[in-house]
């Protein structure tokens, strides 16, 4: 595998013949020596490893956290990587002062990913307030100082930036004017557009998948699950390949492409026009490099039965587009399933689209999720209900369950019975028994299979609680 990477990293251009599924973390540190980011989990889970990564889209560079640990540097091909020596100037970013100021360090192992997640924010965004300043750190974990020092570094910038932003400069320039970021990236833009224009513009491959044993998209289950056999094999990236990454609504439907992440969800003012509550349901969904990164492609095709996007897309009665470059065909999601992590798509297939219709007027939508910790961590169960109702008859009800049996769940009885029912406790009460019936959960580090089973009865009617609070007699339902 001889294909040649290109790319910025921090000030320098980099070109390596690495194995694309090498993760950016082992080649910062093993090949270029750049020790500052480091290696605590190597799953995505501490923050250690983040870095920023752009991307010129548009003729603007775009910037994101991203985990290092999880990322093949395949994936960093044409683009810029800035690691915390790449924030560093002759003397300590205000970031940095504050830091050591506010007390928000003290072994210092976290602190590099700390600093970089708060300098990609005020690079990232065009506004600034504490508390997301503080929340895009959500994915960084400290285990000896404590968050105070760290939270106060933040309120100390924002304040001091938000001052700064009247002052009629372009992000970058009040950014590196701040010295939050040092001076060369202002030139950044133009090196990544020569660089681009040296090597040609990637051409994307077609949609068939055959002769490789691991295709990766944001690599967040892949590279947890296999990266030693990843590094001995045969890969290829769903970036190189012809897949959509953008949501877009047509003719009654919206159409989001496999390679959508998490975070475009979550931002997408199409999603939060139909779904108002979007950014609560992604407020659960692991942290923002996590999600910086994956898939809705990723998570529906790795067939967990926990997965929250698939069981959201569940609900939605979503049908997938899957293409092996020549032809494409469409199967409902909640068909996709044939048992445990076994799927109705042939080897050579990629799954290019998820789509839905559009909620009708009186449709409501809920996602519920409980997990051990309610934030930065998968589901014990979750549970997803789209419903529409005239006063108060179901017309039409799809309910999704994660947890509760070896594949996402659709509750086919469940709706079935539910469907043209009014609602009421008595009918719900009804419901839940048939529901218990299509499910199978098993004990697990999550909890036990009965604790699981009434957990999803829970949320079951947790959805009608929060959607219908008006018809539901809480008493009623105990
Ligand atoms: C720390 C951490 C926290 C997480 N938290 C959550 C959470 O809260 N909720 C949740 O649901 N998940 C969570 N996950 C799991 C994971 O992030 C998601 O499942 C994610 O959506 C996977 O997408 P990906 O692009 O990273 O997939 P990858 O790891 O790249 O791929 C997963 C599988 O999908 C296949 N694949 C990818 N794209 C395509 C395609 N277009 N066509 C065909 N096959 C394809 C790959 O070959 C592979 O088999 C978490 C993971 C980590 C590491
Ligand atoms: S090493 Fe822990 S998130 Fe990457
Ligand atoms: S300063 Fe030691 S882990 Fe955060």
């Amino acid at each position: 595998m001889t294909q040649r990477l290109n790319f910025i990293l921090n000030n320098q251009e980099v070109d390596t013949s690495q194995h694309p599924g090498m993760s950016l973390l082992d080649y910062l540190r093993q090949e270029a020596h750049l020790t500052g980011t480091k290696e605590g989990c190597k799953e995505g889970d501490c923050g250690a490893c983040t870095v920023l990564i752009g991307e010129l889209i548009k003729d603007q560079i775009q910037y994101k956290s991203v985990n290092s640990c999880l990322l093949p540097i395949g994936d960093v091909d044409q683009k810029h990587i800035v690691t915390i020596e790449g924030l560093n100037r002759e003397e300590l970013s205000p970031i940095q002062t504050e830091m050591v100021n506010e007390g928000g360090t003290q072994c210092g192992f976290c602190t590099p990913g700390f600093v970089v997640s708060l300098s990609g924010y005020y690079l990232i965004n065009d506004d600034y307030n504490t508390e997301d300043a503080i929340d895009s750190m959500n994915g960084n974990i400290c285990r000896c100082t404590g968050y105070a020092g760290i939270k106060r570094t933040a309120h100390k910038i924002t304040k001091k930036l938000n001052v700064a932003l009247n002052n009629n400069h372009s992000k970058i320039e009040l950014v590196v004017g701040e010295k939050i970021l040092p001076e060369y990236f202002l030139d950044v833009k133009e090196r990544l557009n020569s660089l681009i224009n040296k090597k040609g513009s990637k051409v994307a491959d077609d949609n068939s998948n055959s002769s490789y044993l691991y295709t990766i998209s944001g690599g967040t289950d892949l590279m947890v699950q296999s990266w030693e056999d990843i590094l001995k094999s045969d890969i290829t990236l769903i970036s190189d390949k012809n897949i959509i990454s953008g949501i877009k609504e047509e003719n009654g439907k919206i159409i989001i492409g496999g390679a959508t992440t998490a975070s475009a969800i979550e931002d997408s003012p199409i999603m939060a026009k139909y779904f108002p509550d979007i950014k609560e349901y992604f407020s659960l969904f692991g942290s923002l490099p996590i999600k910086n990164t994956a898939t809705v492609a990723g998570n529906i095709v790795n067939a967990s039965p926990i997965a929250d996007m698939t069981n959201i897309f569940l609900a939605l009665n979503s049908t997938l587009t899957l293409s092996n470059g020549s032809s494409k065909r469409k199967i409902l999601l909640k068909d996709f399933y044939k048992g445990y992590k076994t799927l109705d798509k042939k080897e050579n297939e990629l799954l290019t689209f998820v789509s839905f219709n559009i909620p009708k007027e009186n449709s409501f939508f809920n996602f519920e999720k409980v997990s051990k910790r309610k934030y930065l961590d998968i589901a014990s169960v979750n549970s997803s209900i789209l419903i529409d109702v005239e006063k108060d008859l179901i017309n039409e009800i799809n309910i999704s369950a994660g947890g509760v049996s070896p594949i996402p769940l659709y509750l086919k009885k469940t709706c079935e019975f539910l469907t043209s029912n009014k609602i009421n406790s008595k009918t719900l009460g009804e419901a839940s028994e048939i529901l218990q019936d299509e499910i199978s959960p098993i004990s697990d580090a999550r909890g036990t299979a009965e604790y699981k089973s009434l957990l999803l009865r829970q949320l079951f009617y947790a959805h009608f609680i929060k959607l219908f609070p008006e018809l539901i007699i809480i008493e009623e339902l105990l």
